[in-house]
C-alpha cells in the first residue's frame, strides 16, 4: 500500500468557503428546462407543471445559486419574451442551439421555481445582441420597486414585490466566435463597463460578473481578461471563468490530471487581476465567478445528429452526456480545486444541472436519476461548508502526457468554525493502489477536556470500471457506499483509501 500525509492546523486557513462555490446553471437549451424542471402532464408534475421529483433531487444538492437563461442561449434572447401572459408570448428561433423557444418558462417562473429550491438566481444579460439600454431596463424591471415604466409592467405581470435578483452576468463567453454578436475584449469590455454603470445606477446593490474567457485555451486567453478588467474594473465585482475538460484518448490518469489545468488557470487570473488592481492603484480586489465547469464531449456525436434530424424542434434531446466513474472523480478534484483557492473562486456553477450536462437526469413522462457526478457534487455541497484550511499534502506523484508531477492524492479541508469539526475530501488517482492517508489533527486536541476529533463517518465512491454509469434502471451502479475507514491515535488519522475513489472523511 502507498503512503501519503496531511497536514491540517486550525490556525492555518485559506479562507471562508462562499457557500455559492456550490451553485449551478439552466439554460434554455435542450430537455433542461422543458421536459427537466418543467413538465405539465407528467404524473408528479406540481399545479404549475414542475416536476416534484426534480425539485427534490436538486433541493438534496443544496444549490444556493442558479445562472439562468444562458449560456450561448442569452446572446440572442429578449428578455421581454419571457414575461406577461403566456398565450401572449412569442415563439422564437433560438440561433444558439438551433431550437424553437417557446418561452413557456420565463423569468417570474424559473424565479418562483429557484425559490421553492432555495436557491438565489444568478441571472445573465443580453450583451450580444443587445446592449447598456436592454440591460438598464431589466434590472429596473426585476428590482425597482414601482413607479417606472418596467416596474410597473412586473407589476402588471402579477409581481408587486420586486423580484430581488442580487447577481448578474454580464452576457455570456463574449470572447467567442460561435457567439451571437462576439466582440473583441476592448469592445466588450467598454460595453460592459457601461451597462455595469446604468445597471447599479438604477439598484447600487447588486453584484456584477463581468466575461473573462471561455476556456484557458482561447487563443485571446489573459489579454481578454487583462483589456476587460482595465476598462471595466471599477463597475464590476467579478470576472467570469468557464472550462470543460474531456477523455477522447480513454487516458483516464491524462485526464484525471486536468485539475492541475484548473488549478494553473485560477492562479493565472487571479494574478491578471491583482495586476490591473496594481496598475489601477485600486483598492478593490475582484474575485472570481467560476460559473461553468464540468466534463462535456460524451454526447457530442449524438447531438450533430440530432440537427440533422430535427433542426428547429422544441426541447431537443441535446448535450445529454452519460456520466461515468471517471468524471465523477475528476467532478471531485474539481471541487477540491476551488476549496484550495476558496480566498478568491467566491461562485462557481456545475453546468449544468438538469438533463444538459447535468448531474439530474429526467425521461419525459419517466423517472429522474442521479448521474455519477451527482455524489462528489452533493458531498462537498453537504459537508464543505465553513473554513477551507490549507491542507499540506505530502504524496507520491506520477507523469502523463500533459502534466509531470500529478499529485495520486487530491484533498482539501473544511472546518466548521463554530465546533471544530472538520471534513476532508480526497480523490486516490492510483489506477490500481490504495493509500494509507495519516492526517495530523493533532491542532485540534482539547487538552482539557479530552473531547479530541473521531472518524464519525467515511463516505466513499468507488466503482472497478471507470466506465460504469447510472441510467434511469440501474441508477445505483455508481453511487456512495461506506469507505474502509481507519483509526486515530496521538491525533493523528489512518485512514485507508481506495485506489481510485472519492472519499469523504467526517470527524466530528
Ligand atoms: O453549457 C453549455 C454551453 O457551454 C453554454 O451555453 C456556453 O456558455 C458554453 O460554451
Amino acid at each position: 500500500m502507498k503512503k501519503a500525509s496531511v497536514i491540517l492546523d486550525k490556525a492555518y486557513c485559506i479562507g471562508k468557503v462562499d457557500p455559492r462555490i456550490y451553485g449551478s446553471f439552466i439554460e434554455h437549451l435542450g430537455r433542461a428546462v422543458y421536459g427537466g424542471i418543467y413538465e405539465p402532464g407528467h404524473p408528479l408534475a406540481d399545479e404549475k407543471g414542475f416536476r416534484k421529483d426534480v425539485m427534490d433531487m436538486v433541493m438534496k444538492l443544496g444549490v444556493p445559486v442558479i445562472r439562468y437563461p444562458g449560456g450561448n442561449f442569452v446572446s440572442g434572447f429578449n428578455w421581454e419574451d419571457s414575461v406577461g401572459p403566456v398565450e401572449m408570448r412569442p415563439h422564437r428561433l433560438d440561433l444558439a442551439w438551433y431550437t424553437t423557444e417557446t418561452n413557456e418558462v420565463g423569468m417570474h417562473e424559473f424565479a418562483d421555481w429557484a425559490k421553492r429550491c432555495g436557491s438565489e438566481v444568478m441571472y445573465a444579460i443580453n450583451l450580444g445582441t443587445r446592449g447598456p439600454e436592454q440591460a438598464r431596463d431589466i434590472v429596473e424591471y426585476a428590482n425597482h420597486p414601482g413607479g417606472s415604466k418596467f416596474s410597473d409592467m412586473r407589476i402588471k405581470n402579477g409581481r408587486k414585490e420586486p423580484l430581488d435578483i442580487r447577481l448578474w452576468c454580464l452576457g455570456n463567453e463574449m470572447d467567442g466566435p460561435w457567439q451571437m454578436g462576439h466582440k473583441t475584449a476592448l469592445e466588450y469590455g467598454r460595453m460592459a463597463n457601461e451597462a455595469a454603470k446604468l445597471m447599479k445606477w438604477v439598484d447600487p446593490s447588486i453584484e456584477l460578473v463581468a466575461c473573462g474567457s471561455s476556456s484557458s485555451e482561447m487563443p485571446t486567453f489573459g489579454d481578454w481578461e487583462y483589456t476587460v478588467l482595465n476598462e471595466a474594473y471599477d463597475n464590476i465585482d467579478y470576472l467570469s471563468l468557464h472550462r470543460y475538460y474531456a477523455n477522447p484518448t480513454n487516458d483516464t490518469p491524462g485526464f484525471l490530471a486536468r485539475s492541475m489545468d484548473l488549478d494553473e488557470f485560477i492562479r493565472t487570473v487571479v494574478a491578471t487581476c491583482d495586476a490591473v488592481k496594481g496598475k489601477k492603484h485600486s483598492k478593490k480586489t475582484i474575485n472570481l465567478s467560476f460559473d461553468e465547469w464540468n466534463v462535456w464531449y460524451h454526447s457530442n456525436e449524438q447531438d450533430k445528429e440530432i440537427w440533422k434530424r430535427d433542426k428547429w424542434g422544441r426541447a431537443l434531446p441535446l448535450l445529454e452526456d452519460v456520466y461515468n466513474f471517471e468524471d465523477a472523480l475528476l467532478a471531485g478534484s474539481i471541487l477540491i480545486t476551488f476549496l484550495h483557492n476558496a480566498d478568491r473562486v467566491k461562485i462557481a456553477c456545475l453546468a449544468q444541472l438538469v438533463n444538459v450536462i447535468a448531474p439530474i437526469m429526467t425521461r419525459n413522462g419517466g423517472g429522474c436519476w442521479a448521474q455519477t457526478i451527482y455524489w462528489p457534487f452533493l458531498h462537498a455541497s453537504r459537508y464543505g461548508r465553513g473554513v477551507s484550511l490549507n491542507a499540506i499534502v505530502d504524496t507520491p506523484v506520477y507523469d502523463c502526457a500533459d502534466y509531470d508531477n500529478v499529485p495520486y492524492i487530491d484533498a482539501a479541508a473544511v472546518m466548521n468554525p463554530e465546533d471544530e469539526s472538520v471534513t476532508v475530501f480526497c480523490v486516490n488517482k492510483d489506477m490500481s493502489e490504495d493509500f494509507e492517508l495519516e492526517i495530523d489533527l493533532r491542532s485540534f486536541e482539547k487538552a482539557d477536556s479530552g473531547a479530541n476529533l473521531r472518524l464519525a463517518e467515511h463516505i466513499m465512491l468507488h466503482h472497478d470500471d471507470v466506465k460504469a454509469v447510472n441510467t434511469e434502471q440501474a441508477s445505483d451502479t455508481v453511487t456512495p457506499c461506506a469507505g474502509p475507514g481507519g483509526s486515530i491515535t496521538g491525533g493523528k488519522a489512518c485512514i485507508r483509501i481506495p485506489a481510485l475513489s472519492w472519499n469523504v472523511l467526517r470527524f466530528c
